[in-house]
């Protein structure tokens, strides 16, 4: 079998549930509510007449853009180097007006768009300073928002209350005001990888108030510690590439529902022991830290990511206390290529571990070996496995 087939098929083992965990930093896109996205057209115009689904949309299209008469409720502006957004027809649901040179935004070509779900704006000029106030909060049916790549240098507020997704990454916003978020309840993807976010940017109540967040994405920025004030509803947390140094004893009380965590390129030197003892957690990345010391493994975890640390060895009966034949541990895959181990794993990892079809213990770095990090963060290659021999 090659390793791709291997890992294929460890992929297939991450089939469960609804939630398809992928392995690489690519995050979950949730498919947050089947109405968002024209995939399948309503109302097709080849269809018998519907008199009432005509009332609800017309021909009508801005010049300067294309509205198929196959998704009649999207209007597609996209790459055409417009410099202001077009007046948007009563019916439109769905605004691609991405990869364009817009700077400003004002209310008025706004007015009649009641009925939008989704806009993505992404791939812009947008400024905060030329964004009006009120130009998202009156768009009562909007559920997603796409502003990544732009020059936003603040979280646009106020925003519509039904609004479930929210990317605002590849922008300039170096903090979170609480008012931008209170109001959220209904968000349950919030993007701000690739930003400035420091810790003084997050602090206070900024989190707690969107109770039905699912994922929070801050990769790539400044952050030095966790942030605080994540809701109860938390499932994914992604801080790649930040300057985290600790994880607070008890950081995770508060987030039940963690299916994963992803840290890696980070300045964690430890954790603490039980940092970790969640009932649910499947995916745990913290490789590219300084870690030396074992942890709890829950029971749950399926992937283990280590590599890049500092462990000498790995005491399999710590991250292991017990041995329970009856509910298994459901760890699948460890990687720990780039530690300094010096031997192979102790054979107890597979008693206690039953489910581990895969180790990468690839390259060790000799004792006095640094790791020095790259100059600049680069998306992991997927490794080269090796298969476990039993
Ligand atoms: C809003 O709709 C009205 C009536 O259909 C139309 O006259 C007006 O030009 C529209 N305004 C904008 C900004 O789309
Ligand atoms: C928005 O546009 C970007 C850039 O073309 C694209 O990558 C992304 O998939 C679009 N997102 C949605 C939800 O349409
Ligand atoms: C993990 O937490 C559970 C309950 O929350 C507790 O019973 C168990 O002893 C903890 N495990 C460890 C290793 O501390
Ligand atoms: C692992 O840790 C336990 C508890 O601290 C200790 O008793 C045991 O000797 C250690 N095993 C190895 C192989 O170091």
């Amino acid at each position: 079998m090659t390793s791709s087939r291997i890992l294929k098929i460890l992929c297939l083992h991450l089939l469960s549930g609804a939630l398809v965990l992928s392995q690489e930093l690519d995050y979950i896109d949730y498919d947050i509510d089947d109405n968002s996205s024209p995939k399948v057209p309503r109302q097709s115009v080849t269809q018998q007449p519907d008199y009432d689904a005509q009332i609800m949309y017309s021909y009508e299209c801005a010049s300067e853009c294309f509205c198929p008469s196959s998704y009649p409720f999207a209007m597609y502006c996209d790459h055409r180097k417009l410099k202001a957004i077009p007046n948007i027809p009563r019916h439109v649901r769905h605004l691609y007006i991405q990869h364009n040179d817009i700077e400003k935004i004002t209310s008025k070509p706004f007015i009649n768009a009641t009925s939008l779900r989704e806009i993505n704006l992404s791939y812009n000029k947008l400024q905060s300073s030329k964004v009006d106030k009120d130009v998202f909060s009156i768009l009562k049916k909007l559920i997603q928002l796409h502003l990544e790549h732009n020059n936003l240098e603040d979280v646009p507020s106020p925003l519509p209350k039904a609004l479930k997704r929210l990317n605002l990454g590849f922008n300039k916003i170096s903090k979170i005001p609480a008012e931008a978020t209170q109001e959220l309840t209904k968000l349950t993807v919030l993007d701000l990888c690739s930003n400035r976010l420091t810790d003084a940017g997050i602090k206070g109540k900024i989190l707690s108030g969107m109770k039905s967040l699912m994922q929070i994405n801050m990769c790539n920025n400044k952050l030095k510690s966790m942030p605080t004030d994540l809701p109860e509803s938390i499932q994914q947390i992604s801080l790649e590439n930040n300057l985290i140094s600790t994880i607070p004893e008890g950081y995770f009380k508060k987030t039940p529902n963690l299916l994963s965590l992803r840290m890696s390129h980070n300045k964690l030197k430890s954790v603490a022991y039980i940092a970790f003892n969640l009932s649910k957690l499947m995916e745990l990345h913290l490789g590219h830290n300084q870690l030396s010391k074992p942890f709890f493994v829950p029971r749950t975890l399926e992937h283990l990511y280590l590599n890049h640390n500092d462990f000498k060895d790995l005491n399999i009966s710590l991250m292991c206390p017990s041995l329970d034949l009856g509910n298994p541990n459901m760890l699948t895959f460890i990687r720990l290529d780039n530690n300094k181990l010096r031997g192979p794993l102790d054979y107890y990892a597979y008693r206690c571990f039953p489910r581990l079809m895969m180790i990468f213990y690839g390259n060790q770095r000799k004792d006095d070996e640094d790791d020095s990090e790259p100059q600049k963060y680069e998306k992991p290659k997927r490794p080269g496995a090796t298969r476990l021999s039993t």
